[in-house]
């Protein structure tokens, strides 16, 4: 007997959102719908307004009109459910390099009430590959591993949407492949991420869907595969050559200028 898992709504919804700073307006009708489970990219040059949509998702900042829901909650007036569902890493990690990995993960444990901190630090540091620096001071690790320890103190207590705000920016390749090793294995165990990029091959890697964002709107949302319909495959004498999501990137961003 096959059991049909039960029907899940999305994880976020963004309807007509927008935001201005002064007269700049940075988003500028922002329509976006998030299944639950996936990997969902936004993917925005330097400026775009990436940071500003994550938090007004994340209720640190209040959109001017347009409705936004997280697990159903509503982000304007239901923010302590949201806030309950959420959790946010920024490109500045929240790890205190004083102390040890597992100290850390153990601080975030009993701040955030969960059962057993030592348990769950321990099977974090086995997730995140970090037991051999467990009982290091971070100030010790390399950029990769403060983002994972960063990534798995964000994971306690067991969040279903997880908002990962340009998590590799910053880091050697060494580390964004560790820290893309990490992202993948989260929406395997169920987790919700919505990640932000200004690279297109972070988003390529990762997202099951990319959102680009660009002058205040959403100019394409799909799957990788989607995005590339957009574009007629270019032939290359007897060779079709598929574009890559660059091509595809760099001609919705030229239509748009
Ligand atoms: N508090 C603020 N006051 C004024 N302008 C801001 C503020 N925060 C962001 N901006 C501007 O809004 C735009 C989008 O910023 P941001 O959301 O941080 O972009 P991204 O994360 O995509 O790089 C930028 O032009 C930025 O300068
Ligand atoms: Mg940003």
């Amino acid at each position: 007997m096959t059991i049909s898992p039960p029907p899940v709504g999305p994880a976020i919804t963004v309807a007509g959102l927008t935001k201005s700073y002064g007269e700049h307006r940075v988003l500028d009708g922002i329509d976006l719908t998030i299944a639950a489970g996936s990997i969902h990219a936004l993917l925005g040059a330097n400026g775009a307004g990436k940071t500003t949509l994550v938090r007004i998702l994340s209720t640190l900042l209040t959109a001017d009109s347009g409705t936004a829901t997280v697990v159903g909650h509503d982000v304007a007036t239901q923010p302590h459910q949201v806030r309950a569902a959420i959790s946010l890493t920024g490109q500045f990690a929240a790890v205190d390099e004083i102390l040890t990995g597992r100290e850390n993960l153990m601080l975030i444990g009993r701040l955030r009430h969960v059962a057993d901190p030592r348990a769950i630090a321990s099977d974090l540091l086995a997730r995140f590959d970090l037991i051999d620096a467990a009982d290091r001071r971070a100030a010790t690790y390399s950029g990769g591993m403060r983002r994972r320890l960063d990534i798995a103190m964000s994971l306690i207590g067991d969040p279903p949407v997880l908002f990962l705000d340009e998590p590799t920016t910053g880091l050697d390749p060494q580390s964004r492949i560790e820290v893309w090793r990490t992202v993948g294995e989260l929406a395997a165990g169920g987790t919700t991420v919505l990640l932000t990029t200004q690279y297109l091959d972070e988003a390529e890697q990762l997202a099951d869907s990319i959102a680009i964002l660009h002058g205040g709107r959403i100019i394409a949302d799909g799957t990788v595969a989607e995005l590339r319909e957009l574009l007629p495959p270019a032939k290359v004498e007897y060779v079709q050559k598929q574009p890559t999501l660059e091509d595809v990137f760099l001609a919705l961003v030229g239509q748009q200028q």
